[in-house]
């Protein structure tokens, strides 16, 4: 019942990232709608279902969520590994040892799709979202080959560089797996979105995401992928050599990697939403269009306040709830885990 229980859950997230991420989609990339006097309706679901940011953007939320559970595991066995010690705690010391292990090929396999994937997206993002990359990589004026930026310190009211560093030829290998392409700049960007949409908005509208916002989440989404791809690695070498009870700092290590998915899942998020920034359905409608009279400002607050306070409180239940069983014995009775469960609530 448990694994059958396991199972539903996973099975259950999964078909909910699917349609988070085909409703999300619509906004990123809008497909299978009519406009009808400014409403949008759909006019075909399977189109709706296919759309292109459907398909690159849920391989790497699972796979992210593959790479988040490994390195929870991971995290918690090597604490476990770190605290058992003497031939007394020799059977736990086998179950992390296992649960470890089994952590590090889930990782490495998840990460290394997490960033193939995400190849992958950066390419579909050149072509359908442009702007979004070149606020991602703080590119002010279009180039071909383009560069890959290692720091970049801009002027964002300016929309400048005062200083950067960057890789030449990297940004296009990215976009197009060659050393050479123009990729657009988000100066040229905004002047022809404003050429594009001034019956609409005016010829002065702006068209500019949040760069820096832009800028960091993406290198911390990134960063955190290759430092997490490096940790699974050197995990398994450990484990290879028959080594891994010896190297103690990176076991401490481990357990602080626990964040890195989650850096990860949480700046990928913010790229994704403030990229797309200034508009709330891309190229179709801006975020003060979709403002609603209806609703004012103390609504707003309140809604606000009322789900920070239920997700705060959800939180502190769940990180409660799973340290406690990360610290339980785990070969305890299975009433013992029952009563366990109960004196929780
Ligand atoms: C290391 C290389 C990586 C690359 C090149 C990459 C690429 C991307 C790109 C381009 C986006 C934005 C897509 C769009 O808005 O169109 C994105 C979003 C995202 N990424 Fe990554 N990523 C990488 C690593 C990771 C890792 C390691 C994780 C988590 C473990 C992660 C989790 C996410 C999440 C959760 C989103 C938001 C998805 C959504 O809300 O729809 N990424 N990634």
């Amino acid at each position: 019942m448990h694994l059958f229980a396991i199972w539903m859950v996973v099975i259950g997230s999964w078909l909910s990232a699917l349609w988070i991420l085909i409703a999300n989609s619509f906004m990123q990339e809008p497909v299978a709608y009519t406009l009808n006097g400014g409403r949008a309706e759909m006019t075909n679901f399977g189109d709706l279902l296919t759309n292109p940011h459907v398909w690159v953007q849920f391989p790497h939320v699972l796979t992210a969520a593959v790479t988040t559970g490994a390195f929870f595991v991971l995290g918690i066995s090597a604490y476990r590994l770190l605290k058992s010690r003497g031939d007394r705690e020799q059977p736990l010391r086998d179950l992390f040892m296992r649960s470890f292990r089994w952590a590090a090929v889930y990782g490495a396999i998840g990460v290394f799709l997490v960033i193939m994937v995400g190849h992958q997206q950066a390419q579909h993002m050149v072509q359908a979202q442009p702007m979004k990359m070149a606020a991602a990589e703080g590119l002010f004026e279009s180039e071909d080959p383009a560069s890959m930026s290692l720091l970049t310190i801009g002027d964002e009211p300016g929309r400048r560089d005062v200083f950067s560093i960057r890789i030449p030829g990297l940004l296009s290998f990215l976009a197009y797996n060659r050393f050479e392409g123009r990729i657009e700049g988000i100066n040229d960007l905004n002047a022809a979105y404003q050429a594009q949409f001034a019956d609409q908005y005016g010829p002065d509208a702006d068209y500019v995401p949040p760069l820096a916002l832009n800028y960091w989440s993406f290198r911390a989404m990134v960063g955190a992928g290759f430092l997490m791809l490096a940790l699974a690695l050197y995990a398994l070498y450990l484990l290879y050599k028959r080594r891994l009870m010896t190297k103690r700092r990176f076991l401490r290590l481990m357990v602080w990697a626990i964040a890195l998915p989650y850096i990860a899942n949480s700046t990928g998020w913010l790229l994704t939403e403030l990229g797309r920034q200034p508009w709330i359905v891309f190229g179709l409608q801006r975020i003060e269009e979709a403002v609603s009279p209806n609703v004012t400002t103390g609504m707003l607050l309140a809604s606000l306040v009322l789900f920070t306070t239920i997700y705060g409180i959800l939180i502190a239940v769940d990180v409660y709830l799973l340290r406690k069983y990360a610290m339980a014995d785990p070969h305890a009775k299975e009433d013992d885990a029952a009563l366990t469960l109960e004196s929780a609530f």
